[in-house]
């Protein structure tokens, strides 16, 4: 370990460490933008320049690692001076349009300039112009604004391995090129767009739908797959607009990948159930929730249930169900979509999986087994609950020998219409909060971030009024609960806790441990 003091503060950290790091460490933020802590160092930008003491000239923060006993400055006026004098030349070419600009907010080249920059320009001669450029997949390049960081190059090369990008001519007319023939279609070259600390590279998908400043943003899971990559979810008036990744080693390091970026319309679906549906002489008519709850627990009387689930159903309703399948003495099943596996060879463990569900683990764990049709499950007068699958591709007969039929979800697939006795209506994984379990069998919790259309309530919410009418015991009030009431349960979730997941997760614990200690990575 090596200490050294950044701005007055002491800080010990591991040799080896660079300064901007160790001042992250220490809470100091050292301006940079060619520097990102998923890509190999480049040092070109030299944003980072700090001063440190008995060095004869100010040091890349980046490019410089720790020494003991170092005293650094990161904002002495040498260091300011030189990185005034960075910024100006950054802002020789890059053109003022901040306000139409869809990185404004979040651009790290407004907010240092604002922080650190020169309040006016000595620079009188014309801008340099380019036109922008489709770099193809989900990805615009503006020329204008690039600043020639390298991260996406280096993004291309050293985390996708396909080298697609590059520096084309030098001085003044350097560009990002892109190699003949190739363009940003693999899965994994959207994260481009987040790693650009300007607005160079785009997303033609989020292109003018909104400012930074009107998104509201929760921390959620990814559903595309069972990897379960942390994001964020960003809302404008209630509208789902965009994922992007939220870090986590464990998981998704930076990224994410395309499919899941582009699985956010999912959550704006327009043909939502909203209201509580009861069939009464053969016509779906809206209830209140008391009665459709009083009517899907009946049609289970004296009767074996099977529940159809989603794999993306969170582990708190999952096990509602399966409490529920126990007074009934029935059975739980899951259809899984299963497509191409596509690995991000640059990054530890991490692939769009060919499981396209986010809790398939969760729903073995509690008992929920794989079926690629109905029928083998459904015996003559069993009755069934299809809780969140869509049916998909399934025909109307595979269900025919069930007595009766509740739908539990936020639409009404067509396959069951006509025939099923009543509809409650839940929200969707962005509009409640829980917990799923990925393919490693990490517990990761997700927040709320949009508000449920009409009375539809979270699905373990209505799930626990509904084991209570079965004759279970569904007394929760908050989904801690559930999940405390899990873990008190299933060996496999033994001394997990709710909160302690925070917004990281936890993996499962492994045979044999039995705290919470014990199994936190
Ligand atoms: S396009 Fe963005 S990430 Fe790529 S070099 Fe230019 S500024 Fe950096
Ligand atoms: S790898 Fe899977 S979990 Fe991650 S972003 Fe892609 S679809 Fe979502
Ligand atoms: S961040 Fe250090 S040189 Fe660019």
């Amino acid at each position: 370990m090596v200490s050294l003091t950044i701005e007055g503060r002491p800080v010990t950290v591991p040799d080896g460490t660079s300064i901007l790091e160790a001042a992250k460490s220490a809470g100091v933020l050292v301006p940079h933008y060619c520097y990102h802590p998923g890509l190999p160092v480049a040092g070109v930008c030299r944003m980072c320049l700090v001063e440190v003491e008995k060095f004869p000239k100010l040091a890349p923060a980046c490019a410089t690692s720790v020494g003991e006993g170092q005293v650094v400055h990161v904002h002495s006026p040498k260091a300011l001076e030189a990185r005034k004098g960075v910024l100006e030349f950054l802002l020789i070419n890059h053109p003022l349009d901040c306000p139409i600009c869809d990185q404004a907010g979040e651009c790290e080249l407004q907010d240092y300039t604002f922080a650190e920059g020169r309040a006016d320009s000595r620079y009188r001669e014309p801008k340099r112009f380019n036109p922008v450029e489709d770099f193809g997949g989900d990805v615009l390049y503006v020329q204008n604004r690039c600043i020639l960081c390298t991260r996406c190059v280096r993004f291309m090369d050293d985390v996708v391995h396909e080298p697609v990008l590059n520096v084309s001519e030098r001085g003044d007319r350097a560009f990002i090129g892109k190699a003949e023939g190739h363009d940003l279609t693999n899965p994994w070259a959207g994260n481009v767009v987040d790693l650009c600390p300007v607005g160079a590279l785009l997303s033609k998908d989020f292109l003018n739908k909104a400012r930074a400043w009107e998104l509201d943003r929760a921390a959620t899971v990814c559903t595309g797959c069972s990897q379960g990559c942390n994001a964020v979810a960003e809302t404008r008036d209630n509208v789902v607009v965009r994922l992007k990744p939220r870090p986590n080693d464990e998981v998704n390091q930076y990224y994410m990948c395309e499919v899941g970026r582009q699985g956010y319309r999912d959550f704006n679906r327009r043909d939502r159930a909203d209201q509580p549906l009861v069939r009464v002489n053969g016509q779906l008519q809206v209830s209140d929730w008391e009665d459709a709850i009083t009517v899907a627990a009946q049609v289970t009387e004296g009767r074996r249930l099977v529940v159809i689930a989603s794999p993306n159903l969170s582990n708190e309703s999952l096990f509602l169900l399966e409490r529920m399948i126990a007074e009934r003495n029935g059975t739980g099943v899951f259809r899984l979509s299963r497509g191409n596996e596509s690995v991000l060879p640059g990054a530890k463990d991490l692939a769009l999986r060919a499981e396209r569900a986010a809790n398939a683990t969760g729903a073995r764990s509690l008992g929920f087994s794989e079926v690629t049709q109905f029928t083998d499950a459904i015996r003559s007068g069993d009755a069934v609950f299809v809780v969140g699958d869509q049916l998909d591709g399934i025909n109307a007969s595979e269900l025919s020998a069930a007595s009766s039929v509740v739908y539990i979800g936020t639409a009404l697939p067509a396959a069951i219409a006509a025939s099923v006795s009543a509809v409650l209506p839940v929200t969707n994984t962005l509009e409640e909060e829980g917990t799923l379990t990925n393919l490693r069998g990490r517990v990761q919790r997700y927040l709320q971030a949009r508000t449920a259309p009409g009375v539809a309530r979270p699905t373990w919410y209505v799930l626990a009024d509904l084991l209570t009418a079965i004759g279970g015991n569904g007394r929760f009030y908050l989904p801690a609960e559930v999940f405390a009431a899990l873990a008190a349960t299933h060996s496999t979730f033994a001394g997990l806790d709710y909160d302690a997941l925070g917004l990281r997760g936890l993996p499962l614990a492994p045979a044999g441990a039995t705290s919470t200690a014990e199994v936190a990575v």
